[in-house]
């Protein structure tokens, strides 16, 4: 099915992120949430990032103006050829929504939840008319800027709704995964997950501070992973001789690390630790313009990959 109108449930942090992404593809899209002021909000996050979604490039017919608002979710649901729900996560209220989104939905629309953590065969339970089209469509933080989405099935999720989930999320842009299994956290929350268990274990047996953490992964391999996932990395470690090099030669020494990782518990005195660390890291620059800066050199990182022909 062409997307032509999508329908965002829930217009907060994440949904008002989606309806910048969705809007800069040249969507129709309408989003509901019940709060009050959350239209305001919306077209504000969106007003925004525009600018941001101007640099990075629209689709012609792409406007701002396309934007609708409504706070009943069945009326948005009603009206769109996909729905990315990104209410609060919570399974009562993924229930309470689904039931209403599965009612009202056409039978072939995907219903996708952007849930960090929720299964989604626990979600689509509450879908007594056609669970087959819920799935995960999780996104990363923010996701009119970063490409991943991970596409989680449930049990009871059909091929055909995975397939029409990862052709719609790669048609507006985006780099889907599809995932085998449900799992906490996905994959790259628990990625990330892991390296913070160490980081973490690091900081408390004193080996390295939290400035210097961050440096080793923001000035070093942080850099190339921007560019190339670990495997790949690894890969071209191995030189002519490619990953499997890289395993006979590096393989035995990393096996003795992983016996070394750590297994820190989030005790108050490790979290104070890191707490002052942070502090010590940031002194007086402002947290606002970092992330401002961030955003910039982000937006600066897509478009240099999108130019080359092996990194996209
Ligand atoms: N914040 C993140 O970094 C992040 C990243 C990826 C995925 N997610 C997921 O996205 C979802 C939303 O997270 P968020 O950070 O945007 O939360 P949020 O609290 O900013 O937004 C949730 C919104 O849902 C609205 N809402 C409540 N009941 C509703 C209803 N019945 N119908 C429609 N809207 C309703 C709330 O008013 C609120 O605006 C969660 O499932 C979360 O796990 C969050």
């Amino acid at each position: 099915m062409t997307v032509r109108t999508a329908a965002l449930v829930g217009a907060g942090v994440i949904g008002a992120s989606w309806a910048a992404a969705f809007l800069a593809q040249g969507l129709d899209v309408i989003a509901c949430d019940p709060a009050p002021g959350a239209e305001a909000r919306l077209r504000q996050a969106v007003a925004d990032a525009w600018p941001t979604m101007e640099r990075v490039g629209l689709a012609p017919g792409a406007s701002p103006d396309r934007l609708a608002f409504t706070t009943d979710p069945a009326q948005a649901t009603g009206m769109a050829d996909f729905v990315q729900e990104n209410g609060p996560e919570r399974l009562p209220d993924k229930h309470r929504l689904f039931a209403v989104l599965d009612a009202a939905a056409a039978p072939e629309v995907v219903l996708a939840s952007s849930s960090s953590g929720l299964r989604p065969s626990d979600i689509q339970s509450a879908c007594r008319h056609h669970p087959e089209r819920v799935l995960i469509g999780h996104p990363f933080n923010p996701p009119h800027l970063i490409p991943l989405v991970e596409v989680v099935p449930g049990e009871r999720t059909s091929e055909k709704a995975v397939a029409a989930a990862l052709s719609f999320y790669t048609g507006i842009g985006k780099r889907p995964i599809r995932l085998r299994a449900e799992l906490p956290g996905h994959v790259a929350n628990r990625l990330q997950a892991a390296l913070w268990r160490e980081a973490y274990s690091l900081v408390e047996r004193g080996v390295a501070t939290v400035e210097d953490i961050d440096a080793a992964i923001a000035h070093g391999p942080g850099l190339r992973w921007a560019l190339l996932g670990p495997f790949a990395c690894q890969h071209l470690s191995g030189g002519p001789g490619g990953i499997a090099h890289t395993l006979r030669h590096l393989g035995p020494p990393m096996e003795d690390w992983w016996r070394t990782l750590g297994d820190p518990g989030l005790t108050p005195e490790l979290t104070e630790r890191i707490v002052a660390g942070m502090a010590d890291e940031m002194g007086d620059r402002d947290p606002a313009v970092l992330a401002a800066e961030r955003d910039e050199l982000l937006t600066l990182l897509l478009a240099a990959k999108a130019a080359t022909t092996t990194l996209q």
